[in-house]
């Protein structure tokens, strides 16, 4: 397979430190949602973020991205202090967020989709390059955000943030609604993109698609972080993780 070229994403030397997050504290007006939180993503890795429905998983993305409006603590990206950065800055940065509900418009075909959203920064994916690695796409060039499939449309929201060269992704459970086979694709798609350099950051409720691709394991539990540490640690407590803070 060619090598996509994603020249700026595999600068960084692996393991260098590329998102540094500390005792981050998030409110939506009066709730409380995040008690402080502590995490590292390094260059190159896929991490994965595990926990309950409501545990706290995509706020914690949102505020990464800069769209939970009171938020406290630190985020530097890049040895950059971003905590309190616009989210037009933090995607120019090279931080892409894939969110759950994907959003795709629904009205536009699949290369309007990935055409008409400005590029926040040049060099991402070229059309060919986005077909070369989403083949189901070229082949639904011409169909309706509407017509596709949820695996088409994950496929679709994930090839539309690549577009926008980012060197980080944040992707908010892509397996969400899809069969195990578009499962099992998602995971090769996601190590492809690791070995291109991309820095991964995956919450998910499919605790098998996120232990086949995960570096290190984050365990999210009602707004406060119960685990973080390499897969070879998760493993070696997997069944009790699970039975207190997964849904299994
Ligand atoms: N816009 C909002 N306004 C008020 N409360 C919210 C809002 N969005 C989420 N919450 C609450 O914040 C808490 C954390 O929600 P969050 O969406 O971060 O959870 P999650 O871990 O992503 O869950 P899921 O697996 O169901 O997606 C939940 O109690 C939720 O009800
Ligand atoms: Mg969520």
């Amino acid at each position: 397979m060619a090598e996509l070229k994603m020249a700026e994403a595999a600068t960084k030397p692996a393991g260098t430190q590329v998102l540094a997050v500390q005792d981050l504290q998030a409110w939506y007006g009066e709730s409380h949602i995040l008690h402080g939180i502590n995490f590292n993503v390094n260059a190159g890795e896929v991490v994965t973020l595990l926990g309950r429905n409501g545990a706290g998983k995509t706020t914690t993305l949102k505020s990464v991205m800069g769209i939970i409006g009171k938020r406290t603590g630190s985020i530097r990206f890049n040895n950059e202090d971003i905590t309190r950065a616009a989210s037009d800055k933090i995607a120019r940065m090279g931080i892409a967020f894939c969110p759950e509900e994907r959003g795709i418009f629904a009205s536009l075909d699949v290369r309007e989709n990935l055409l008409l959203p400005p590029i926040v920064r040049a060099g991402g994916l070229s059309l060919d390059q986005i077909f070369e690695l989403f083949p189901n796409l070229k082949e639904r060039l011409n169909s309706q955000g509407t017509k596709l499939s949820g695996g088409e449309q994950q496929m679709l929201a994930i090839a539309r943030a690549l577009a926008g060269n980012p060197t980080f992704v944040m992707l908010d459970e892509p397996s969400q609604g899809l069969a195990p086979l578009l499962v099992r694709e998602l995971g090769s798609l996601m190590l492809r993109l690791k070995r291109e350099g991309l820095t991964i950051l995956l919450v998910e409720q499919n605790t098998r698609l996120a232990l086949t691709v995960a570096d290190h394991v984050l365990v999210l539990h009602k707004g406060t972080m119960v685990f973080a540490g390499p897969i070879e640690e998760f493993r070696a407590h997997e069944d009790a993780l699970k039975g207190g803070y997964l849904a299994v």
